[in-house]
């Protein structure tokens, strides 16, 4: 893009970036990469390895995920589906399934690279969220940087402090170990401390690390994108969480610091990185069942199917 992707983006922003979170406005729509035609042929073209198709339960206190497959549709009729039903789509990676978006990716963090000073990311990736009027995303955690891109519809997005009680150590350990899914305890009195943003299309939220977060959408169709990024204090987080949920786990230790500087954190570093490729904790992961499938015939756009497993 010729012209910024950030409308808004103040100078003082730099110095709370990735600190606070930060609402901010974008032009992403004018890509042209979200309209209906293109959407439907990017749902085409990802590979069963680069999507999720989920519905939920109703209670944000009792998560319960389903997956689902979108095999053998078109993808106006997954859009439909959505539309009507209670799904959420989630195309993952699309910088390596469609060299706009993988263009669009970049684009996006040598923008925000330029703004920050010291702000460099790697490993960055790019998805886009469809997902159906009124459902929800329970309360969780993810392990890379993160930014929410609202495109299209509304949603209300509540951001929580990234420490106890809200995010337990333990718990950021389990998911970075991969010996539980992203989702973590959850009390209805979080809400009373969360940031809330009625997210509406050309906002984004970027929010500090690890941030726990959930997601109701309004009643209408959604369509969102997710960025993520590390940078090198990011992995250096990711190391210190990754060891001392090694050493809880494993050598029943408490009390572990989370520093990312000095002898203990070198210890930690390289205890992560021997743990990983040992791969001491393999057979412990989670193995999701898809079991039912979309299906424009049917009322709520989809219909049970025997389970299979689905793995990665
Ligand atoms: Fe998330």
């Amino acid at each position: 893009m010729n012209k910024s992707i950030i409308t808004d983006w103040q100078p003082e922003y730099a110095k709370i970036f990735s600190k606070q979170s930060l609402l901010l406005h974008h032009r992403l729509k004018e890509t042209g990469l979200f309209e209906r035609d293109y959407l439907a042929g990017l749902i085409e073209r990802c590979p069963e390895s680069n999507y999720n198709i989920n519905t939920m339960g109703y209670d944000p206190e009792n998560p319960t995920w389903r997956e689902g497959t979108k095999t053998g549709m078109s993808g106006h009729d997954v859009i439909d589906a959505i539309e009507r039903g209670r799904m959420w789509l989630n195309l993952r990676q699309l910088e390596k399934v469609d060299p706009d978006f993988d263009r669009l990716l970049t684009d996006i963090f040598e923008e925000f690279e330029g703004y920050v000073p010291e702000f460099e990311t790697f490993k960055r990736k790019l998805g886009i969220l469809i997902s159906s009027p009124l459902v929800q995303v329970f309360y969780h955690a993810d392990v890379p940087g993160q930014s929410l891109w609202q495109v299209e519809g509304e949603k209300r997005v509540y951001v929580y402090p990234n420490e106890a009680p809200f995010l337990e150590q333990k718990s950021i350990e389990g998911i970075i170990l991969g010996l539980q899914e992203e989702e973590i305890p959850y009390e209805r009195y979080f809400d009373d401390h969360a940031e809330v943003y009625d997210l509406k299309p050309g906002e984004m939220v970027h929010w500090p690390l690890n941030c726990p977060h959930r997601v109701e959408n309004k009643d209408c169709l959604n369509i969102s994108v997710t960025t993520e990024h590390w940078t090198g204090e990011l992995r250096k987080m990711y190391a210190v969480n990754y060891a001392n949920g090694v050493l809880r786990r494993k050598f029943g230790m408490n009390g572990l610091a989370q520093n990312t500087s000095g002898p203990g954190f070198y210890a930690k570093a390289g205890l992560a990185v021997a743990w990983r490729g040992l791969k001491l904790d393999q057979g412990e992961k989670i193995i999701r069942k898809v079991d039912f499938r979309v299906d424009p015939t049917s009322e709520t756009g989809m219909s049970d199917i025997e389970s299979y497993a689905k793995h990665g």
